[in-house]
């Protein structure tokens, strides 16, 4: 089965064709064009400039994909498309183009919400990779994608969520809890502009903390201890913002100091919270995604602590390059979780959470 998948949601815009055959899924073109280079300029998404660039790239992005997956629009079976969470004016150009093509070559759409979207990074065959130094919970050369069981635990962190869900199987998922306020992805940013770093923060965090001295500060790690799966980030930005305001000019190093502190503090709470959803439920896997999935240290120790917590579940982390916004994700999730529909019933829904069951 062919699909063309496409995602517009934010400030990429996404096309991509992937090939499902049983249980895998193989790549065959992810074409990604950002606009970050406008929003750096404006410190962060303006929306009408992200729908502005959205319909300049999406036309080129579909044509790329097709030509780099030698693949014409009659041979695609499916039509996918990111219908929501994300900005509406962004959405509206991926859901209206991929509906007009669908009502032109009278083909089927299946609707993907984005969220889920990111945890599917992990099953695509040919281009995710699995990450995981214990010799007992697989080997570097097992196939990516094929070898995720149920249940998996899944951590969504983004820009705009942070999420974890308890996945059965495919399509049937429980949210077990979420953020209360700012998002990881959110905190990285917010952090990043309090120290001054370009925008997006989480890449120039991670960069800078590299540098930095692990002694000098600790943040507090909120909801950390709680009982339940929700986290809250919001209060670590405060914190953050008051230290700076102590400090009278920030030097390079009271910034790395300062950013390895804000990454550990987060990444903390993420990791604690992740495991001890695998343990509860029993996890066979560990699926993490989204941008901030791109963050090594966060890899790294989730890995790391895994192993010393002797935890049987495997884990699992999608190529960088498919952390971030991406249509290789979408397209996946459509083959995983095929409901499709006929171009009139599809329509963008900027505010969608997780359905779950
Ligand atoms: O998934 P994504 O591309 O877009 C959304 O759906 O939100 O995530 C973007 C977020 C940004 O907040 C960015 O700062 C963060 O992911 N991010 C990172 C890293 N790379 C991207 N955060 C921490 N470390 C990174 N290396
Ligand atoms: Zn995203």
């Amino acid at each position: 089965m062919i699909i063309l998948g496409i995602e517009t949601s934010c400030d990429e815009t996404s096309a991509s064709i992937i090939e499902g055959l049983a249980n895998k899924v193989f790549l065959k073109s992810n074409i990604v064009s950002s606009s970050m280079e406008t929003h750096i300029k404006t410190g962060g998404i303006i929306p009408e400039n992200a729908a502005r660039e959205q319909i300049k790239f999406i036309i080129p992005v579909i044509q790329d994909s097709l030509e780099k997956a030698n693949t014409k629009l009659d041979d695609i079976d499916y039509l996918a498309v990111t219908y929501g969470p994300g900005l509406i004016g962004s959405l509206l150009v991926g859901v209206e183009t991929v509906k007009t093509i669908a009502y032109v070559l009278n083909k089927p759409i299946i609707p993907v919400n984005h969220m889920l979207g990111h945890v599917y990074a992990n099953f695509v065959t040919e281009d995710s990779k699995i990450k995981t130094k214990n010799p007992k919970l697989g080997s570097n050369n097992q196939e990516p994608g094929t070898n995720i069981q149920f249940p998996a635990i899944a951590l969504v962190v983004s820009g705009g969520h942070t999420d974890l869900l308890l996945f059965k199987n495919h399509g049937e998922y429980k949210l077990l809890g979420g953020t209360r306020d700012d998002a990881a992805g959110e905190a990285f940013d917010k952090i990043g502009r309090l120290l001054n770093l370009a925008y997006p923060g989480g890449p120039e965090i991670e960069k800078a903390a590299k540098s930095g001295n692990p002694k000098r500060f600790r943040f507090p790690r909120p909801l950390i201890g709680s009982t339940d799966f929700d986290f809250s980030f919001s209060g670590l930005k405060t914190a953050v913002l008051r230290e700076t305001q102590k400090i009278k000019s920030l030097d390079k190093q009271t910034t790395s100091d300062i950013a390895l502190a804000a990454q550990d503090a987060i990444i903390d709470v993420l990791i604690k919270k992740t495991l001890k959803a695998a343990q509860k439920y029993d996890a066979r896997s560990i699926l993490i995604s989204g941008g901030v999935a791109a963050n090594q240290k966060l890899r790294d120790k989730l890995i790391l602590n895994a192993k010393s917590q002797k935890l049987k579940a495997e884990i699992f982390v999608p190529q960088k390059s498919l952390c971030t916004d991406n249509a290789a994700m979408i397209a996946t999730a459509a083959y995983f979780n095929q409901k499709p529909k006929s171009w009139n019933e599809v329509s963008v829904n900027p505010e969608l959470y997780f359905d779950t069951k």
